[in-house]
């Protein structure tokens, strides 16, 4: 548990904290986290406010983690419930005003809201105090509900939240709130950018992009938990690479719609053509000003090189297209870049990004079966894809797969 003194330390980090991390998934990680080790608490949830429902998107709870083996995640489903009078949060965020309730199953019956037992149920998991919270945006607009599970003493009984948490926890969430609504802004302004560049079709935007930026931060990170890596370098990493991912594609804003959108197999002429949006995408990010241009760039340029060599567009300058000095082939064209010349992001999202593809319908193709794209994965391993990556895929592909179900195209 934190004392007094770290309690202050840790909020006077968190602000600085917040404001470093952007994308709006891994905000809610950390919103949560602190939340829950502020007042030492075993769960959490947070709740997003779309129209007039709360979608259920983020949950932590370590008596359930603890019952899965190390370095495995908690998969859970999504839902939404309205936001009225009947449920807690719903309750929470109809009123505007946080609820502090010591025991769920108690609950006085002329209370309006009840407490859902399903998730308990679900899991054999006991929910006993909740503190729930609005976080309301600068216009005292609510955008969404934190909620605190199970206050715990030190010898981990669970016990009511105190008034110095409920105290703590309000000034946390106004802080959390508005990196919640930056991080929504930038998706949205994300989302919208490639929606004009890339898809060019109401129909195809977020859904297929967000699904590779999942994919992508989902290998990255357990790659990373291989190594060892310090969890601040990954945080940075997986927030950068999930918005450099979601723009691999972002050169396809060059190619013409007649080829872009043709029904039928690309002839040569047309493919030669379509393989510029590599290129292109990379010259986008050229000024190499951030972190987040450099990430962007290396994507779009090397996720379609493949580990054995055979991929493209290979060893060029991205300023002039052309092959790198020594790396000219007959015919001047370039060499294909191997293994890890192949840059680790560029090696991510070329998995992430066929992963996708196969197993979406496309213009022109139809979706393929699970098995089929399994298959096809595993045998490209060494080929297409860096093997390491296809043993993460595979150890990881019930995450994948949640991931899938999060962002489903909408018919
Ligand atoms: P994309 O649709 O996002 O596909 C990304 C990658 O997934 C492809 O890169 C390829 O490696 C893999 N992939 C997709 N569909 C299939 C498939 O049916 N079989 C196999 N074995 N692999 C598949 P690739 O081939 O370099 O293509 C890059 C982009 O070029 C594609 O992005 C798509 O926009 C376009 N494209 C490729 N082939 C065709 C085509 O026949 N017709 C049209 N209209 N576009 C195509
Ligand atoms: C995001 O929040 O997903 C994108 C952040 C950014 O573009 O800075
Ligand atoms: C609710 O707000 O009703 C859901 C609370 C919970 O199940 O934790
Ligand atoms: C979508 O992004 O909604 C569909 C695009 C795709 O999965 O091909
Ligand atoms: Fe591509
Ligand atoms: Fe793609």
């Amino acid at each position: 548990m934190l004392n007094e003194k770290e309690k202050l330390d840790a909020l006077a980090n968190l602000g600085i904290e917040l404001s470093r991390v952007q994308d709006l998934d891994i905000v809610m990680e950390h919103i949560l986290t602190e939340a829950r080790r502020f007042v030492n608490a075993d769960a959490g949830s947070i709740y997003i406010r779309e129209k007039d429902m709360l979608h259920f998107t983020y949950t932590q709870n370590n008596t359930l983690q603890q019952r899965l083996s190390e370095g495995e995640k908690l998969i859970y489903s999504t839902f939404r419930i309205p936001i009225n009078k009947e449920s807690i949060a719903g309750y929470v965020a109809a009123a505007g005003k946080h609820l502090n309730l010591t025991d769920v199953y108690s609950i006085d019956p002329s209370c309006p809201f009840h407490f859902s037992k399903e998730f308990d149920k679900k899991t054999h998991y006991k929910t006993q105090s909740v503190l729930t919270i609005p976080l309301k945006n600068h216009h005292d607009d609510v955008i969404g509900i934190l909620q605190i599970i199970n206050a715990e003493d030190a010898s981990q009984k669970v016990i009511a939240f105190s008034q110095d948490d409920e105290r703590m926890m309000l000034h946390f969430a106004s802080i959390a709130a508005v990196a919640l609504e930056r991080a929504q802004m930038t998706r949205a302004i994300l989302l919208r950018m490639i929606q004009m560049a890339e898809m060019r079709d109401p129909k195809e935007t977020g859904a297929h992009v967000n699904r590779v930026g999942g994919y992508a931060v989902e290998l990255y990170e357990r790659w990373a938990r291989r190594r060892n890596l310090n969890q601040r370098e990954v945080d940075q990493g997986r927030d950068i690479l999930r918005m450099a991912a979601m723009l691999h594609d972002v050169g396809k804003i060059a190619i013409s719609d007649l080829i872009l959108k043709k029904p039928g197999r690309l002839d040569e002429t047309e493919f030669t053509t379509m393989k510029q949006h590599t290129v292109l995408g990379a010259r986008l990010f050229s000024d190499r000003q951030s972190d987040f241009d450099e990430a962007a760039a290396q994507v779009a340029l090397n996720h379609h090189e493949r580990w054995d060599g055979n991929g493209y567009p290979g060893h060029v300058d991205v300023q002039s297209g052309k092959a790198k000095k020594g790396y000219a082939q007959s015919g001047g064209r370039p060499m294909g870049k191997q293994g890890e010349q192949i840059p680790l992001y560029g090696r991510i999202v070329a998995l992430a990004d066929v992963y996708d593809a196969l197993s979406s319908a496309r213009v022109y193709k139809d979706a393929w079966d699970e098995s089929k794209v399994l298959d096809t994965i595993e045998s490209e391993s060494k080929k297409h894809f860096d093997p390491e990556l296809v043993e993460i895929f595979f150890s990881s592909l019930d995450f994948l797969r949640a991931i899938q179900r999060r962002y489903r195209d909408t018919d």
